[in-house]
């Protein structure tokens, strides 16, 4: 379908490298976004419409009828969204919330793996603090307690010791600190290794896998510090070999879309696994049930095919006819903070060089917590920009994006410095090894 009128749900990073790659469809006719950033502004018509106002969202399509609405953030997701779309008439890119369970709640999705011969890790679950304990107990350390719901990304404790671990048990399910996230807590054994994401676009039938990235989540070089929303991210990934991620694309991705299928939920949308490289083999971390951020801001620059068409045809269970062509380059992307995220942070500071950085060859810079005040472009959160280069190798990439972001500077900015450095040592082994 051309002269496409698309509405985008979010407003960070990863939703302003969707209406990036979305601008360049031929088959793009009007973008709006709700609420998007000053970034996106740039490829879209922004709404006033918070994207978890569901109410809003629906009455706006509604009225307007986009022939597509592509959901960025889970939130939305887990509550509905998607439901509440189609049941108005509206196609719409995002699972419905029975799917987006794979994210809303790990006790699902550990239950449906296990029930499928697809689980990989050993886990229980617990509603009630006193069997949780003595199961830990059991079990010793270390050991992963995780709140079964939406904890806002704050509900995974890796304990290293069992004192750890009950006393994040008491916080989930004694003082409530997720509310009824966290009612529930699934305990899970430790997996070690390397980590890494594979997301796929689906229809609920066909699975096609995007480019691998690798993301950090400690806010301090050296993965030191406490966990962000992801400082930095590359792809493609070198440690993660190509018989590894077609076995889990092929052996636990898909099965996974069919093990739901066959219990009646159809997944249409981006499905997003943490894969986790321990000594004996590849485990699935966790799913999420969108794009993540930083990582599609390393996976969309490097898609040579038409992204709406994708999702066009993943809305229309059309996904085997599409073949998505991605490029061999190498991307790199350093996430700009403010000072003190993922705590506390100041907004409202001046941000420039922006124009400086762009003018670099394959720099493109994402907006993640930007606005427009008084004619100025100020931050507005703790994420504030996702600086991204392409090369054709990671130390080209790499070296684009830090000459991008010493360009760019506002208040109390923070960045990590060691960004991609695994993956440009990797790279010069490999050619000492050819
Ligand atoms: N960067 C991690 C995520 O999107 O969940």
């Amino acid at each position: 379908m051309n002269d496409m009128r698309v509405l985008l749900i979010g407003s960070g990073g990863r939703e302003h490298a969707l209406a990036w790659k979305l601008a360049s469809s031929p088959a793009l006719k009007e973008l709006w976004c709700a609420p998007g950033n000053a970034g996106i502004a740039r490829h879209a018509r922004l709404l006033d419409i918070a994207a978890e106002d569901l109410d809003g969202l629906v009455a706006w399509a509604t009225a307007h009828r986009p022939d597509l609405v592509i959901v960025g953030p889970e939130r939305p997701l887990i509550r509905g969204l998607a439901d509440r779309l189609t049941a108005a008439g509206v196609a719409v890119y995002g699972p419905q919330a029975a799917a987006a369970r794979l994210e809303g709640s790990k006790a699902f999705t550990n239950e449906l793996l296990a029930r499928h011969g697809l689980g990989q890790k050993e886990f229980a679950v617990f509603t009630d603090p006193v069997s949780a304990k003595a199961y830990i107990r059991r079990k010793g350390a270390p050991i992963v307690v995780k709140a079964d719901g939406d904890a806002f990304g704050k509900g995974v404790k890796v304990a290293s010791t069992v004192a750890e671990a009950e006393e994040f048990v008491d916080r989930c399910m004694v003082d409530k600190i997720f509310g009824p996230a966290g009612e529930t807590v699934v305990i899970e054994e430790c997996l070690f290794g390397q980590e890494c994401t594979i997301k796929v676009f689906t229809d609920g039938e066909t699975v096609l896998p995007m480019v691998p990235s690798q993301d950090y989540k400690r806010v301090g070089d050296g993965d030191t510090g406490p966990n962000t929303g992801g400082m930095g991210c590359y792809s493609p990934v070198p440690v993660l070999d190509e018989q590894t991620f077609a076995y889990v694309v092929t052996r636990i991705i898909q099965p996974t879309v069919r093990a739901l299928a066959d219990e009646g939920i159809r997944y249409v949308g981006t499905l997003y696994a943490g894969v986790i490289l321990t000594p004996k083999g590849p485990r699935v971390l966790e799913y999420n049930c969108r794009f993540g951020d930083p990582e599609t801001q390393v996976v969309l620059p490097r898609l040579e095919s038409d992204l709406l068409e994708i999702l066009q045809a993943a809305v229309g269970g059309r996904l085997q006819e599409v073949r998505p062509q991605w490029s061999d380059r190498r991307c790199v992307c350093v996430v700009m903070a403010s000072g003190g995220y993922p705590e506390e942070y100041e907004k409202g500071k001046i941000i420039t060089g922006i124009g400086d950085a762009e003018e670099l060859e394959d720099v493109v810079v994402f907006h993640a917590g930007t606005a427009q005040r008084d004619g100025q472009l100020v931050t507005s959160g703790g994420r504030v920009l996702g600086v991204t280069a392409l090369g054709n190798s990671f130390a080209t990439a790499r070296s684009r994006a830090y000459e991008a972001v010493s360009r760019i500077s506002f208040e109390k900015c923070y960045y990590r410095r060691d960004i991609a450095l695994r993956a440009v040592e990797a790279e010069s082994n490999d050619e000492r090894v050819t």
